[in-house]
């Protein structure tokens, strides 16, 4: 397959100054990640290489595996399994973000139409596990053992959190605690285990090593409460998904979760009556969206966002300055900061 010259990793970071400053120092290892990602998608099935050309060739941000180059640099790291365990984090996050748009009836990814969208859910499935099983295989080649067990518990703990959000949806009564240990479980614990694996690499000590987790756990925390609350703020175009499909899937996050818990009674019983009535009427979305921009909801997940972002940036400042230390706080402003 050859990847659009409008398309590569290159010409999409060279279009984003914030994305240009991060990862100035990587951009050599991100194209070779390019590179095995489209190796991975290389099959004799023509379904699985049709899919995966089309998956990959996506306009995906490669955040996972720039943390996995990033924390392995930041201890000078110079051998080459760096680019092998960046492709696979970010198959893994492929794999679970084509099953997470068939449970959340996604159509639009990335500003093109879903997987199941476009081949059914049925393909979609085994795709998804295809892409996953594949990835694990790979982490086999690594000379560190541990890193197959991060993988496989973080992967358990990502299906953990996905359940535990389809379970509760709907459920207006679900509280912040609640919807906090699902985002760590769903999205977390793949920030957290990228940087770790980093870490790992680049034979980070015992200390080191889940000083990285906790900052990528906390990176990640932050990175899917801003996801969710452009959800309600965020512009389709930009996004490449539509927004309010939280509130339209009854998924409840952050905003939510604060207006039921802390406007006025008024206000509780007229979102509860709005959101059953969702279904039928798309106008009580728009309905919810003007009670919810009204309380301070939107401010209050904001600062919850902000609040883990200080404390990953908190963590990192106690590693030693280097380039790569100084893309690593960066990352976390540009997590917060970012519109898509
Ligand atoms: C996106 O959340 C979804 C995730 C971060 C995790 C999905 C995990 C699974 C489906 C478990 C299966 C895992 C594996 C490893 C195969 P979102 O729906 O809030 O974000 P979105 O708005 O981008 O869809
Ligand atoms: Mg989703």
């Amino acid at each position: 397959m050859s990847e659009s010259a409008t398309n590569s990793i290159k010409s999409r970071v060279e279009k984003s100054p914030s994305l240009r400053r991060l990862y100035n120092n990587i951009m050599k290892d991100l194209e070779k990640v390019e590179q095995e990602l489209r190796l991975f998608s290389r099959s004799p099935n023509k379904l699985i290489s049709d899919i995966s050309t089309y998956l990959f060739q996506a306009n995906g941000k490669r955040i996972r595996p720039a943390l996995v180059l990033l924390c392995s640099k930041l201890f000078g790291y110079k051998g080459k399994e760096h680019i092998l365990m960046s492709t696979l984090v970010e198959a893994i996050h492929t794999a679970s973000l084509i099953h997470d748009d068939i449970i959340d009836n996604s159509k639009i990814r990335r500003g093109r139409e879903s997987i199941h969208a476009k081949w059914g859910p049925n393909v979609t499935v085994l795709l998804g596990d295809y892409l996953y099983i594949k990835a694990l295989s790979l982490s086999l080649q690594s000379e560190h053992s541990q890193i197959i067990q991060i993988l496989t518990s973080i992967s358990a703990r990502m299906v953990e959190g996905e359940l535990t959000e389809y379970y509760l949806s709907g459920n207006l009564d679900m509280a912040e605690k609640d919807y906090l240990d699902i985002i760590n479980k769903k999205t977390a614990s793949l920030f957290s285990a990228s940087c770790q694996i980093g870490g790992i690499l680049g034979r980070a000590t015992k200390k080191e090593e889940n000083h990285l987790a906790e900052y990528g756990a906390n990176l990640g925390m932050s990175f899917q409460i801003i996801d969710d609350l452009l959800d309600f703020t965020g512009e389709e175009k930009t996004l490449g998904k539509p927004i309010l499909s939280d509130l339209s899937e009854g998924r409840i996050t952050l905003p939510l979760i604060y207006t039921l818990h802390n406007d006025g009674r008024e206000n509780r019983k007229l979102v509860i009556e709005l959101m059953k009535q969702k279904d039928q009427d798309k106008e009580s979305l728009r309905e919810i969206l003007k009670i919810v921009k009204s309380n301070g909801a939107l401010d209050y997940t904001y600062k919850k966002a902000e609040e883990f972002s200080r404390k990953s940036r908190e963590i990192m400042s106690q590693f030693p300055k280097s380039t790569h230390q100084e893309a690593l706080s960066l990352l976390s402003e540009f997590i917060i900061k970012r519109r898509k």
